[in-house]
């Protein structure tokens, strides 16, 4: 079993990006800008927009952060929205999820600037990606086939059974892993919370992405030896064996599951990295034009 190092690979290719923004400024050209709009306090919207700004500051980016109540209306946020539509000093911009229950998230990301959506939720971005055409593609799912390729694990022809449905992991995540690409090309089952038997798909899958949001959801007994088992999820769970109190855990039962694994996704530091990677690959991709 050979663990899939999530850390490492966003380290190089965060390393990458930045060579390639040096290179830009060395020429005279400014930095790549991407905003982040957080809407309330949700504490992990807040953790994960903080991790976005960091990482462009690493790889030297300009970032910039809006913050606003949780009583913003509907109407201010699609100002704002309209406003970073406008400003051509912004090349790409996400509007953090979930956003507080009396704004439709729908109306916001449709309002978007498909050329500035570097999250890749826009309608228009996501029938490019069904299309096979230069979109951006959804950050998480990008992560992923970004782990595969670097870890050199083959994908043609192999049965990926893809656990969950969500518009930003599942069903992006299904999307890639079928296409006819240098990358995908693979036997694709997408199952969720509706399916029965769900231990039949999952005992037949070569590589098996777990996207449920359920701790510990996936067991040994669900997964063939030898197979490919990626982890999305990730969670805050009781626990008297660490200092804090808690530990993190994913949607697999790492410990037993690990060992029949050829290779595994740790949880923290496997997919979670490479998330804001992609975030910043597409940020570049929105400066230099698609
Ligand atoms: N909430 C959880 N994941 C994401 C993401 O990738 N982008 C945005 N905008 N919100 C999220």
């Amino acid at each position: 079993m050979e663990l899939i190092d999530g850390k490492k690979i966003a380290a190089q290719v965060k390393q990458e990006l930045a060579d390639e923004v040096s290179r830009i400024k060395a020429e005279g050209g400014r930095a790549p800008h991407l905003v982040a709009v957080l809407v309330g306090n949700d504490p992990a919207s807040e953790t994960y927009v903080a991790s976005k700004v960091k990482a462009c500051q690493e790889v030297g980016f300009k970032s910039t952060e809006l913050r606003y109540g949780a009583e913003m209306t509907e109407e201010q946020l699609l100002a704002v929205v309209d406003k970073l539509n406008k400003d051509e000093e912004v090349d790409g911009y996400i509007v953090q999820l979930p956003l507080p229950a009396h704004i439709s998230e729908n109306k916001v990301l449709m309002a978007i600037n498909p050329d500035k959506d570097v999250d890749g939720f826009h309608p228009c971005n996501v029938g490019k990606m069904v299309a096979g055409l230069p979109t951006y593609l959804p950050a998480t799912p990008a992560g992923i086939v970004e782990l595969l390729r670097r870890y050199g694990i083959e994908t043609r022809g192999k049965h990926c059974v893809v656990l969950g449905r969500s518009n930003i992991v599942g069903t992006p995540m299904a999307v890639l892993m079928s296409r006819k690409a240098d990358y995908g090309d693979c036997t694709v089952t997408m199952c969720h919370s509706r399916t029965k038997n769900i231990k039949d798909f999952t005992l037949q899958a070569d590589i098996l992405v777990v996207a449920l949001g359920k701790p510990l959801f996936v067991t040994a007994d669900m997964v063939k030896e030898g197979a490919v088992v990626v982890d999305v999820g990730i969670h805050r769970v009781p626990s008297d064996k660490t200092k804090s109190g808690f530990r993190l855990v994913g949607d697999v039962d790492f410990e037993h599951v690990a060992p029949k694994c050829t290779y595994i996704t740790p949880v923290p530091g496997g997919v979670g990295p490479m998330t804001i990677v992609s975030l910043l690959q597409n940020t570049l991709k929105a400066y230099k034009g698609l």
